[in-house]
């Protein structure tokens, strides 16, 4: 099956947001990754929700937003007016995560749960179940342009594991330098969304970045 294409807008022009979500809607992307930082959970700060407002009104492809902030439960309401798909909250900043899971689920969105490349895979085996998708990073989060953490690979094959064994529906997505060539690989061990900021916005052709990682 093609994997579930996911540009992030972390790497698009601001100065030419609307132009760059009309090279999204026109393009083969699935989603529009959202990355949102505060400065404390991550050490950089992106965007906030009066800017994404705009986004949300242009954007014609579902909303993946991830979420790196402290208490992302506090804006459950904020990015559901965004009219998001999937809600990403990092098991890292997420002491009572199921309730957190429940409360997205309840809001209307799809909820997914983001590790850090330190953290492990075995963690999740008590929340796997009640997610849409587990979301493991292969850079530390908060920025664009880093290098791939090759032990990712590893990860999406062991997370691939404990999903089959426990039944659990969930979707695999990963992010943090990929690009054709870790994106192949990541495929091949089992991952379904990738997300792909420098990738796609670096590429001469963005549309066909785009195109070549559906066709991987
Ligand atoms: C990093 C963000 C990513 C970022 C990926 O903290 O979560 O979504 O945009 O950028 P690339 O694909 O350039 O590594
Ligand atoms: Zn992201």
């Amino acid at each position: 099956m093609k994997p579930i294409i996911c540009p992030s807008i972390l790497s698009a022009d601001f100065a030419n947001l609307g132009r760059d979500i009309e090279m999204l809607n026109r393009s083969e992307a699935d989603w529009i990754h959202i990355d949102i930082m505060d400065g404390v959970f991550v050490p950089n700060i992106s965007f906030g929700f009066p800017v994404l407002k705009y986004v949300a009104r242009l954007a014609r492809k579902p909303l993946d937003v991830h979420l790196m902030i402290v208490q992302p439960e506090k804006f459950i309401p904020e990015v559901k007016a965004l009219g998001a798909h999937v809600m990403n909250v990092h098991y890292e900043a997420c002491p009572h995560l199921h309730r957190v899971v429940q409360q997205i689920r309840e809001a209307g969105m799809q909820p997914a749960v983001t590790i850090n490349p330190a953290t492990p895979v075995a963690l999740l085996k008590d929340i796997i179940c009640d997610v849409y998708m587990v979301l493991v990073m292969s850079v530390n989060p908060g920025f664009g342009g880093q290098k791939f953490i090759e032990h990712s690979v590893d990860k999406v094959r062991e997370l691939r594991e404990l999903i089959r064994e426990s039944g659990s529906q969930a979707l695999i997505e990963v992010d943090g330098g990929v690009n054709r060539e870790t994106g192949a690989r990541l495929v091949a061990a089992g991952a379904d969304a990738l997300v792909a900021g420098s990738a796609v916005f670096s590429a001469p052709n963005q549309e066909e970045a785009i195109s070549v990682l559906k066709r991987l």
